[in-house]
């Protein structure tokens, strides 16, 4: 996690550094800091809290005479969140200065071996240890910081992306990746560098970027160009220089008051941009180039293994339903880190789908490695564009949400359930396992959720009640059944993550074993109850919550009768197939858990403890 910037070039490095930092906030933002160098000396602030308060503290120092600095929002990991371990950290000689996102592993021994050559340390981090390491290497190999990197970088196990500058030679910077995102903004003729772990705080000075691989390291100089190497070996790389899509007013809140807010009312227009060239019902016909230049592989597949973590992973278990029900391929859906580090039965035969938003994600990374390494077929559906995860796939799909800032995933789950569908329907197509009927059916309201999920945000204002009723919860109960199952899950983290209020989803049918003693009057109890799911079982799972005085918000279908006698609040969605439903009985969950985290006055694009990127085990 963690978010690093970092400038070299003519303007005032400060507020290109502290905006950056801005935007990368999703990534963590239990503190942060700046370095900044004026030509003769370094500067650094850092303090515990968000970028704001980072903000007030250097706003009464900077003078404006900066052109070099860099910068980092911070994921605690090694020591707790304060300003002494906030970075950026300095060498002992306080010549060289680091920012960093990952883990050093060996990060124990390495320290040991330098405070035996007299290093001391002011923090608890890994960090300081390898801008120490890289220094030690500097002074006793007598190389340049670059080659001090390098044989550093050598040395450690871990993952990170690193930005290190060095004041005896101001004038670039060295950056290297393993693990961690770290792209590099190029300015005109050279003539300015923008270093960050994605391309948000550069877009509106350039839309050329280098992303850099696992093992590579680049040195970045004024007037220069850039120079990347492999780390282990020291091989040149010719630099891939590409054309960020990227635009302001995606990365904005645009009038919303919260990221989470504006990204709930932006499913419609995602799920179109999800469908668009995709989904073809004139003619009859589902297209997914990722899919079609693998639809052999597909076809014969005995088995998929769905590999992801938290929404992804729900997003994941709605497909489950839809692969096995209409194309009839078994599927098993595991949690990334619970697969990797099993010794899972894979074969030639198996395919593996990662479902990630970010593609950053550490654990899922590592499953789609380690299922490659035993020869599966790994498939991929990201968000991001580039990201390590989308790079690292036999072949995938974008899932085309446009950027996701609100740490709460939102349209990034509508979004995937969209694309795994069509996927479903398109191989049941071409296994015939699906009628033309039902399909031709499927496209046409597949075409329609849009629209639908635009009319069901309309429920804004009735749910903004409900939300008031309940804002003193202590928990809360979800509860669904088959396609609305993984649903309830979603609802339930929605609510925890953002509220901190504890939630639970629930099979309904599996109440009764267990959860079922937790309820009482003071107990809300979320059931999705759609008119083409096991209606009937829902509506006895009802009256028993009713039995026991737990108090119901009810997910209808519009012109329910039978559950709005019984339910306290109903909350009605438009009519659809049962497959397509998750896309709509979601949205209002999304508002709820919105609403009652807004009224409890909590942080909701940046709740306590999480970042959106998880990019460390
Ligand atoms: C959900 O709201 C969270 N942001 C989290 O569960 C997230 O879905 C998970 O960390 C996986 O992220 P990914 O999709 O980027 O891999």
């Amino acid at each position: 996690m963690c978010g690093i910037t970092g400038y070299i070039g003519y303007r005032d490095a400060y507020p290109i550094i502290i905006n950056g930092l801005k935007r990368l906030e999703y990534r963590g933002y239990d503190s942060a800091g700046v370095m900044l160098y004026d030509g003769n000396s370094i500067n650094l602030s850092k303090v515990k809290g968000k970028v704001s308060v980072l903000e007030e503290r250097v706003q009464e120092n900077n003078s404006g005479q900066s052109i070099i600095g860099i910068g980092h929002t911070r994921w605690a990991t090694h020591g707790i969140p304060n300003d002494l371990n906030s970075h950026p950290h300095l060498s002992q000689s306080g010549n060289l200065a680091i920012v960093h996102n990952g883990i050093i592993e060996n990060y124990a021994s390495l320290r040991k071996e330098l405070k035996d050559r007299g290093y001391t340390f002011r923090s608890d981090t890994d960090t300081e240890v390898l801008v120490n390491l890289i220094e030690e290497i500097k002074i006793q190999e007598g190389v340049k910081l670059g080659e001090a990197v390098q044989i550093a970088l050598n040395q450690v196990i871990g993952a990170y992306a690193i930005v290190v500058f060095d004041s005896e030679k101001p004038d670039e910077m060295v950056v290297a990746k393993l693990g961690s995102p770290i792209a590099i903004g190029i300015g005109k003729d050279n003539d300015e560098f923008f270093v960050a772990s994605d391309a948000s705080p550069f877009i509106e000075y350039t839309k050329d970027a280098i992303y850099l691989e696992d093992g590579e390291m680049a040195i970045i100089k004024k007037g220069r160009e850039v120079k990347i190497h492999k780390i282990q070996d020291d091989e040149e790389v010719d630099p891939n220089i590409q054309q960020l899509q990227l635009s302001l007013d995606q990365i904005e809140k645009g009038g919303y008051e919260h990221f989470m807010l504006k990204e709930i009312h932006e499913q419609p227009e995602a799920i179109t941009d999800t469908i668009r060239g995709r989904l073809l019902p004139e003619q009859g016909i589902i297209k997914i180039s990722g899919l079609e230049n693998n639809m052999k592989r597909f076809l014969n597949a005995e088995r998929i293994i769905i590999v992801a973590c938290g929404t992804s992973w729900h997003a994941g278990l709605v497909a489950e339903y839809s692969f096995e029900e209409f194309a009839r391929i078994p599927v098993e859906v595991e949690y990334a880190s619970e697969f990797r580090y099993r010794d899972p039965v894979i074969t030639e035969k198996d395919i593996v789908i990662a479902i990630s938003q970010s593609g950053e994600t550490a654990d899922t990374l590592a499953a789609i490695k380690m299922a490659k390494s035993k020869g599966a077929f790994v498939f991929g559906v990201c968000n991001v564009v580039g990201s390590s995860i989308a790079r690292i796939n036999d072949s995938g799909v974008y899932t085309h949400a446009g950027p996701e800032i609100g740490v709460a995933s939102t349209k990034a789950f509508t979004t995937q359930i969209t694309v795994l569908t069509l996927m479903a329907l398109r191989l049941a197509r071409a296994k015939g396992t699906i009628t033309s009927a039902d399909f031709r059916l499927y496209l046409q309201e597949m075409e329609l959720i849009p629209k639908k999920v635009a009319q069901l945000l309309q429920v804004d204002k009735h749910v903004k009640e409900i939300a008031q009723r309940y804002l003193l919860s202590t928990n809360c109960l979800y509860l669904g059944r088959g396609y609305n199952f993984p649903v309830a899950l979603e609802g339930a983290l929605k609510l925890k993550e953002i509220s901190y209020i504890h939630a639970e989803g629930y099979p309904a049918a599996e109440m009764k074993h267990g959860p079922i003693a937790l309820i009482d009057d003071r107990m809300p109890v979320i059931v999705i109850a759609t008119n083409k799911g096991h209606y009937d079982k829902i509506v006895s799972n009802i009256q028993e919550i009713k039995s026991r005085s737990g108090k119901i918000i009810a997910i209808v279908t519009e012109g329910d009768i039978t559950v709005k006698e019984m339910a306290d609040h109903v909350i009605e969605i438009p009519e659809t197939e049962e497959a397509l439903s998750p896309l709509l009985t979601t949205i209002p969950l999304q508002l709820l858990s919105y609403y009652i985290a807004v009224m409890r006055g909590c942080n909701v694009d940046q709740p306590r403890n999480l970042a959106k990127s998880v990019t460390v085990e």
